[in-house]
């Protein structure tokens, strides 16, 4: 996939602009506060109707206005498209193609991935920010995941409000409850086969430009034990005896314990776990082979490569590293935007920042 244009209006300081786009790698420099992670932003925003830099896309908004929108054109291997997200009175509206869609309908159209420095919470921070990458990685190619996840965290407010309010003698309950297991049990299925998937890519990724000495995996942590259960049937089955188990407690408590919704996954390199053992220069090369490796997967499940959004590249590698992952990403042929305080020693096509405009430097 490529990105052919973006159009931007009211977002954070960026002067209302059209870009187009031609070449394999954009540049975008500037000084500390120009609009250079905001114009990542407006792109992402414009593929994904979300942010990589906050759950209220509203702060997105221009301080003095109370609307924005992006309108993006790109290439699939079939045809140019385009997207549009605005907000309105703190909606999010949707058009693809021009017609006006569903949130659902609309992610998942335009593949991206990103890298920003706030990304190595993924290894410290706590496993909500796992769970929802996750989410978000898988939903990118599975509609029908995206769907049950919403439909399992619908139920597990209804199972919860149950508990709470001491109706678990309910009929209904118990309805509710065979619901919740199914739908929990596809997710960790779901989850389970993608992290097995991308732990085989991102160990090559890491010992190709990183550290061709250090292994690397990431390993799927559940409520369940894994060693009988591989099948969504034996899942199932697993997770209802792991309900009974916690039955009392749940009514103590008033929650549900047991769920995909408590599961995490961890990185391991040399099979330690990497939040308490790896370096900080580590940590930024095993988040970033696990980001490159959503080319491998996409590539493999959509035939389609993703769109590659890096920030502020030269404050996680040196300049030899910086070279040799833009090689790489050169040899996958996917399209990447940059951004950088300083002109990079590359073959790319270069955009100056300055106070929110974008100046498009010309080959002399
Ligand atoms: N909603 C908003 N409306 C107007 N300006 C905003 C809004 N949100 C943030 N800003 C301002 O936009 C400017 C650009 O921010 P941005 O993060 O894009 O800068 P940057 O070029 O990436 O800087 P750095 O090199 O420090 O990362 C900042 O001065 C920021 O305070
Ligand atoms: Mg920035």
């Amino acid at each position: 996939m490529k990105v052919l244009s973006i159009q931007f209006n009211h977002v954070r300081n960026l002067k209302n602009q059209e870009i187009s786009f031609f070449s394999p790698i954009q540049v975008f420099y500037g000084k500390n506060g120009q609009g250079k992670t905001s114009i990542l932003e407006a792109i992402y925003f414009a593929g994904t109707g979300l942010s990589f830099r906050t759950r209220h896309t509203s702060e997105m908004i221009t301080y003095t206005k109370n609307t924005l929108s992006c309108f993006l054109e790109y290439q699939d291997q079939f045809s140019e498209k385009s997207l549009t997200v605005s907000i309105e009175k703190d909606k999010k509206v949707f058009f693809f193609l021009g017609k006006k869609i569903s949130q659902m309908e609309f992610f998942g159209n335009l593949n991206m991935i990103f890298y920003i420095p706030e990304d190595v919470m993924l290894i410290n921070g706590s496993p909500n920010l796992r769970r929802l990458f996750i989410d978000r990685e898988i939903s990118q190619t599975n509609s029908f995941y995206l769907h049950q996840l919403r439909k399992f965290s619908n139920l597990l407010k209804i199972r919860n409000k149950y508990l709470k309010e001491k109706l678990y003698e309910n009929e209904e309950y118990t309805i509710y409850e065979e619901e919740f297991v199914k739908c929990g049990s596809y997710l960790i299925e779901q989850r389970k086969k993608y992290i097995h998937e991308i732990s085989k890519f991102v160990k090559k990724i890491y010992q190709n430009l990183f550290d061709s000495e250090k292994s690397l995996e990431i390993s799927y942590k559940s409520f369940l034990h894994f060693e009988n259960t591989n099948s969504l049937l034996e899942i199932q089955e697993e997770f209802r005896k792991e309900i009974e188990k916690k039955r009392e407690k749940e009514i103590q408590y008033s929650f549900s314990m047991v769920g995909p919704h408590k599961d995490d996954f961890v990185f391991l390199l040399e099979g330690e776990d990497a939040k308490l053992y790896a370096s900080q220069g580590e940590k930024k090369s095993i988040i970033f082979s696990l980001k490159l490796s959503e080319i491998d997967i996409l590539s493999k499940n959509k035939q389609e490569l993703p769109i590659v959004l890096i920030d502020d590249v030269t404050s996680y590698f040196d300049r030899q590293r910086c070279e040799s992952v833009l090689q790489y990403l050169k040899e996958k042929k996917v399209q990447v935007f940059l951004t950088s305080t300083e002109i990079l020693n590359i073959d790319a096509k270069y955009y100056k920042m300055e106070k929110g405009e974008v100046y498009e430097i010309t080959d002399s």
